[in-house]
């Protein structure tokens, strides 16, 4: 499948080589800052920052961001099938890893899906990868293999889909092993589910209800010729997304972006004033933020890394709420002062399969065995948890996976563990991309420490 990890640049740039210039305005220069994310997420990086590094080398403008973003979301969701296509119109994969990117995101752009209309005129995408490729001294030399293969696929897409469509991770755009579990998993929903993963997630909003309620926001947007829908009790869903400072209040903390899904876990924990809560695995602090809306608590956010902690922190910050902020890891007691809590908050490590609409890049980042180590990193957590809940108090447990094993699997052996008693809770939530009933695919599993 996918080049498993190959350096982005192989060899030094010919000593006689003439750039191509490239317009910052230009299908090629996203093209290039595409192909380059693309080769960076081939190499082990996360697209967010994969993106961030490209953005950071290459000077790009607002515009040109917007493009080479979405040219590299599109591409996540395609790869599988451009993987495909390549292998099928080559005999060895393009090397650098760049010139493979750079393919895949220009076979992206000119794939038909469905009855969509293709962002570009493919004859454009062909010259503008063309450009690119001449303009790099790392890809000049296939400038004419990308115009022959790009070409090739214009004229001959009808055989070479049917072709290629007959492969799963052709077909579906994840890999071969993610298909088969999933079929496994779910032998009713594998293909809903799938394909819910492969389309852009809706924006989806939580009112801040410490500064208005639902329908003052509501109103706001109307004002502002936002079209919007409510979808659950603080969710907030906008026809079409809009960059997040574009959101009416969102600076000053009217609104916080959270899907569906993940705006349950604040009310299943029934939160009062006065309580103490442990949020243990809290960055950016999206649920830390609707507990606090909820009620006046005592709470501590804790997260192992302190990079994303300032993350927790800006979100409180820019809601106006506050919480005693920790860097540590829930699976030890070293950062803890030994008082028990009213509630705790487990939303644990895990593959993030639930959320591959989010994350596109997920599917090609994770191996088939991650989820039996975080399954059982997940597992110590909530062990040692579970001895810092007063008895009668709450826990819940969240993941954002779609593998039995980190949810309902993890969520039966905790119980038995520790002869918890398991409380109403939507369990496996699967994600869904279908008219109001839209959100990720979380799991919740809710557990009370018996009386004392
Ligand atoms: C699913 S994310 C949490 C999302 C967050 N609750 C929210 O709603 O915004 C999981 C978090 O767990 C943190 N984490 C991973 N291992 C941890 C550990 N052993 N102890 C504490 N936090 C951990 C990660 O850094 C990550 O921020």
């Amino acid at each position: 499948m996918l080049p498993p990890s190959r350096k982005t640049i192989t060899k030094p740039a010919p000593a006689d080589f003439k750039a191509v210039e490239v317009k910052p305005d230009s299908l090629a220069f996203s093209l290039l800052g595409a192909a380059q994310a693309v080769a960076y997420v081939l190499e082990g990086t996360a697209l967010p920052q994969a993106l961030a590094k490209v953005f950071a080398q290459n000077n790009a403008s607002p515009q040109a961001r917007g493009a080479i973003q979405d040219i590299s979301y599109r591409t996540m969701r395609q790869v599988g099938q451009a993987d495909a296509l390549l292998t099928a119109m080559t005999s060895k994969a393009p090397e650098p890893a760049l010139l493979y990117g750079l393919l895949c995101c220009a076979l992206t752009l000119i794939i038909k899906v469905g009855d969509e209309d293709l962002p570009y005129e493919p004859f454009v995408v062909v010259d503008q990868a063309v450009t690119a490729a001449s303009s790099n001294p790392h890809m000049a030399h296939a400038k004419g293999m990308v115009n022959a293969i790009l070409r090739r696929f214009l004229r001959e897409q009808d055989e070479l889909t049917i072709t290629v469509l007959k492969q799963p991770a052709a077909l579906w755009n994840y890999p071969q092993w993610w298909v088969d579990q999933c079929k496994a998993a779910y032998p009713k929903d594998w293909q809903a589910i799938l394909r819910s993963g492969n389309l852009p997630p809706p924006l989806t909003l939580r009112v801040n209800r410490r500064q208005n309620s639902v329908a003052d926001y509501l109103r706001v947007l109307e004002a502002q010729q936002v079209a919007a829908t409510q979808i659950g009790p603080d969710a907030i869903r906008l026809a079409k997304p809009v960059p997040v400072h574009q959101i009416p209040g969102f600076d000053r903390g009217h609104a916080s972006v959270q899907d569906a899904a993940a705006q349950m876990a604040a009310p299943l924990l029934d939160v009062a004033n006065g309580m103490r809560v442990l949020d243990a695995c809290a960055a950016p602090g999206g649920k830390t933020g609707h507990l606090l809306e909820s009620a006046d608590l005592q709470l501590t956010a804790l997260d192992s890394d302190p990079k994303r902690l300032t993350r927790i922190q800006e979100n409180l910050d820019r809601l106006g709420l506050s919480a005693t902020l920790k860097t540590g890891d829930a699976s030890k007691t070293n950062w803890w002062d030994g008082q028990l809590f009213d509630r705790i908050l487990a939303d644990v490590p895990c593959t993030a399969s639930g959320i591959v609409r989010r994350h596109p890049d997920i599917r090609w980042l994770r191996r088939k065995s991650d989820a039996t180590q975080l399954a059982a990193l997940s597992a110590r957590i909530l062990d040692n948890l579970w001895a810092m809940l007063k008895p009668e108090g709450k826990l819940l447990l969240v993941t954002c996976s779609i593998w039995p094993m980190e949810s309902e699997g993890q969520a039966a052996a905790f119980a038995k563990r520790h002869q918890a008693i398991r409380l109403d809770a939507p369990g496996q939530l699967l994600p869904t991309s279908d008219g109001n009933n839209d959100h990720d695919g979380l799991f919740y599993a809710l557990f009370q420490k018996p009386a004392a």
